[in-house]
């Protein structure tokens, strides 16, 4: 017995230090100090022992006890520490390391142009709206002027929702007048820049998402020498003093008479050249007198009340601004272009 309970002891001691974690360390615990452990069946045999043996052997058999959990203990206790080291080491920061770079970005090139256009309209008493971008055809066509039938309104340009197209995406930012007069007080003289959609393959000059910025004043006595003194005002503030414009005539449904605007090309002066594509001209915009119509459907008296509207294609103007020659440029997001500006 005294043979075993050495074995016991020089077992265990050994085992205990060599346990990899708290959890290992545990069963040990229960294997030799257990109830049903090898130190307790040990003692179980006890009784077999004669009345002289049994004291000396009861007190080797504690003395064992004492040194196992002694050893459980110290060896608990080296396993907490380590597993705390490792801890702290996991979690060492390392101060000497160079930071990682936070990219900061700056406004997109587009919105800068916007930002230009709303601040000069601003400046001229203008009020900037915002509209929605999911539009009833009655507003983007029906009270535009555009009837049942209006070639704009074929399925093969507009991004319908239904089938009985009724709902869309905007095709025009030109549905926001009608929102300016169903809420405004007249006069009014709002500019309503925003996202419109068009089925447009992608290419060099056409996205099926492009952005419009919308014009509009109504008040008594408004004539077309308003709306060319206005826009030329603009584009002068926008391009450079003396730049030259004209306005040709055009056809738009909800406008009477309607135009187009152009100005003439900032790189060769009006002689032609590959940035206007030899016509010395470049477009800017479509504009004109408010259809009679139009202000009658939404209740203002065509008899006392007059006006102007424009749509101009926002893409455009930051290519020219920019001198961008590719519209996907715009909108592909490329950090590498997009930092130049
Ligand atoms: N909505 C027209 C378009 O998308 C542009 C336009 C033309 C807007 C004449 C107007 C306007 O307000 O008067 O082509």
């Amino acid at each position: 017995m005294k043979e075993q309970l050495a074995n016991i002891r020089a077992q265990a001691l050994a085992a205990f230090d060599g346990a990899k974690d708290s959890a290992a360390l545990d069963a040990l615990r229960v294997q030799y100090l257990g109830k049903k452990g090898e130190l307790t069946a040990v003692l179980k045999q006890m009784g077999k022992l004669s009345a002289e043996e049994r004291p000396a052997m009861g007190q080797l058999a504690n003395e064992v006890r004492a040194a196992l959990e002694e050893a459980l203990e110290a060896a608990g206790k080296k396993l907490e520490a380590a597993a705390l080291e490792a801890k702290l080491k996991l979690e060492a920061v390392d101060v000497t390391i160079p930071g990682d770079s936070v990219a900061i970005g700056h406004k997109h090139p587009m919105y800068s142009a916007l930002d230009e256009i709303k601040d000069i309209f601003v400046g001229m008493g203008f009020t900037v709206l915002d509209g929605p971008e999911v539009e009833l055809a009655y507003y983007n066509f029906d009270r535009l002027n555009a009837e049942e039938g209006h070639p704009s309104r074929d399925w093969s340009d507009t991004f319908y929702f239904d089938a009985d197209s009724r709902v869309m995406l905007r095709s025009q930012t030109s549905p926001m007048q009608v929102h300016a007069m169903e809420t405004m007080e007249l006069p009014i003289r709002i500019i309503a820049p925003g996202r419109v959609y068009r089925k447009d393959e992608v290419d060099a000059t056409h996205s099926p998402m492009f952005h419009q910025v919308e014009g509009m004043v109504i008040d008594k006595n408004v004539t077309m020498s308003d709306l060319k003194g206005t826009l030329n005002a603009v584009v002068e503030q926008l391009f450079g003093k003396g730049t030259v414009t004209r306005f040709r005539p055009h056809h738009f449904p909800f406008t009477e008479p309607s135009c187009e605007m152009d100005v003439q090309c900032h790189k060769c002066g009006g002689k032609g050249c590959p940035t206007c594509k030899g016509e010395g001209w470049i477009e800017v915009l479509g504009a004109g007198m408010i259809h009679p119509k139009v202000l009658e459907m939404s209740g203002i008296d065509p008899e006392v009340y007059s006006g102007w509207a424009f749509g101009m294609g926002l893409e455009r103007l930051a290519m020219r601004q920019f001198k961008i020659t590719d519209l996907r440029l715009i909108f592909e997001n490329d950090t590498r272009f997009l930092e130049q500006f």
